[in-house]
């Protein structure tokens, strides 16, 4: 899953979310998510399956009856941080001994009942395919006995489940299209804990998004691990299902999503390079609606490395994905991923990597040291053999090489004019606004009367690494 949205960025920040507003009601609920995109998105569906069933919210830990932690094993400090908070969590209930806690997410795959037996930090632990489950191993842990669900499934997709929208601003959402992942990056723990990957009923997605219009949100950021593997009634195979209904590419649902309204705009995420076709940038440069923005991880820039991590791609494969960007969609601004000292890396395989980042010019990346996983490809057949402090060192270089081309490449917008979606009030001034531009910048500018949800034309005046400042224009 990618890690664009700065503000629930869990590999950068550790930040977590809890349901909004209090609500009087049966039990208490206290829930806080790490991870990815996709990890925030499913704590939306944790929270509509719980207060359906009775409970209330809230954002006070003391006052919980039941403590959810929604987890990521992506790295081992993602897991040392849940560790940490688990802790912290168990001297709660020292004095509350009735109080449940529970593990959920990649984590509560990851280790199974480890954390309920042999560490005894948690009552309760679900997998990412058994949260309509939830009521009942809440039941059981209140009932004393052992609560684990961590079956994965082949079909699940909360389809049917309507979110409860986290998110404070009633301006962006995230819909899940997909989930899982078939695909076996060698360093990469997800696909066992997310499982098999299914897609969504296109139905369905489609109707989420009519009715976040409809309630006034503005953006919707369609998510999976790889989402130009998204297929509907069609297997890998090209072979149809049902030969009497319709089948649907990741293409032509993004084109369902874009008409929609032409004031919702559409973001995705993750595309990957292996799978990312020009069907999709044509259908990108069609609708002014779908956002000038893909973030499209690279990992490393030396095709012996990218052999080794099973990526399935080269170099040159990579670098003529950016070419059909550059001249499908010219405005488009492009993001990536990248890992630093992946086992085997030598000095000149990871200044592949910086050449390919100046290449591609990219306008942010994701920036890891390589941290190994249990069971992935890369424990069992690599050496994790390059050491720490240069893993460190890599990954300095490449963090200063994308502030520099960060800071240029935002310098280059000053002077220009964006539509700008307007997020919310700046939170250095109450004077200001916020919001991001099509290609993913963040631009500050005077709040006049701009609320969350309107569109704004602003002309850039100053830069930073990180955001742009400018003056609305012409907006009437
Ligand atoms: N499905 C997405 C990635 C999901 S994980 C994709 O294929 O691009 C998000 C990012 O975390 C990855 O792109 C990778 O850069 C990083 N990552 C994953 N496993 C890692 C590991 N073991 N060590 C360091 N970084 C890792
Ligand atoms: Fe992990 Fe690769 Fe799947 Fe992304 S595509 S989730 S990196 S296995
Ligand atoms: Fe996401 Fe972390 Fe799981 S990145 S899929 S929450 S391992």
């Amino acid at each position: 899953m990618n890690w664009e949205n700065k503000e629930i960025d869990e590999s950068v920040q550790g930040t977590a979310t809890m349901i909004e507003g209090e609500t009087d009601g049966l039990k208490k609920l206290y829930l806080e998510s790490y991870g990815c995109q996709m990890n925030f998105s499913d704590s939306e569906i944790v929270a509509s399956i719980l207060t359906k069933s009775g409970f209330s919210t809230t954002r006070n830990p003391l006052d919980a009856d039941v403590i959810l932690l929604n987890t990521c094993s992506i790295r081992e400090n993602a897991e040392q941080r849940v560790r940490n908070k688990l802790s912290q969590f168990n001297t709660i209930k020292k004095n509350n001994p009735a109080l449940v806690i529970g593990i959920l997410g990649c984590m509560a795959e990851r280790l199974k009942t480890e954390l309920l037996e042999q560490e005894k930090l948690v009552d309760l632990v679900a997998g990412p395919d058994a949260y309509r489950d939830l009521p009942n191993l809440i039941d059981t842990a209140d009932s004393g006995q052992k609560a684990v669900n961590v079956l994965l499934s082949r079909e699940e997709t909360y389809a049917d489940i309507s979110p409860v929208r986290l998110g404070k601003n009633g301006v962006n959402a995230f819909i899940s299209i997909m989930r899982g992942c078939d695909n076996m990056c060698s360093f990469c723990v997800v696909p066992f804990t997310r499982g098999r990957e299914r897609s969504r009923d296109p139905e369905s997605i489609l109707n989420e998004a009519k009715e976040l219009f409809e309630k006034g949100f503005r953006e919707v950021t369609l998510l999976g691990q790889n989402v130009d593997s998204y297929r509907w009634n069609i297997t890998k195979k090209n072979e149809v299902i049902e030969p009497s209904k319709p089948t649907v590419s990741f293409a032509q649902l993004l084109e369902k999503i874009a008409l929609v309204n032409p004031l919702l705009r559409v973001r995705f995420s993750t595309s990957h390079p292996k799978d990312m076709t020009d069907d999709v940038l044509h259908v990108i440069a069609k609708y002014h609606n779908i956002c000038k923005y893909i973030h499209l991880p690279v990992q490393s820039g030396n095709t012996d490395v990218l052999a080794r991590m099973n990526r399935g791609y080269s170099r040159e494969w990579y670098l003529e994905r950016i070419k059909a960007i550059r001249t499908i969609l010219p405005e488009a601004s492009i993001s990536s991923d990248i890992i630093t000292g992946f086992c085997g890396e030598t000095e000149e395989e990871h200044q592949d990597t910086v050449s390919l980042m100046k290449i591609c010019n990219f306008d942010y990346s994701y920036m890891f040291s390589y941290s190994e996983r249990p069971k992935t490809l890369a424990e069992r057949k690599f050496k994790d053999d390059v050491p720490e402090d240069v893993k460190k060192r890599r990954l300095n270089e490449v963090q200063t090489l994308q502030h520099d081309l960060a800071f240029k490449n935002n310098s280059a917008a000053i002077g220009k004019t964006f539509e700008v979606l307007v997020e919310g009030i700046s939170k250095r001034s109450s004077d200001e606004v916020y919001g991001r531009n099509s290609q993913n910048l963040t631009v500050i500018f005077p709040k006049e009367n701009f609320k969350p949800g309107d569109y704004a034309m602003v002309k850039i005046t100053e830069s930073t690494s990180a955001t742009v400042r400018g003056i609305a224009v012409n907006n009437n």
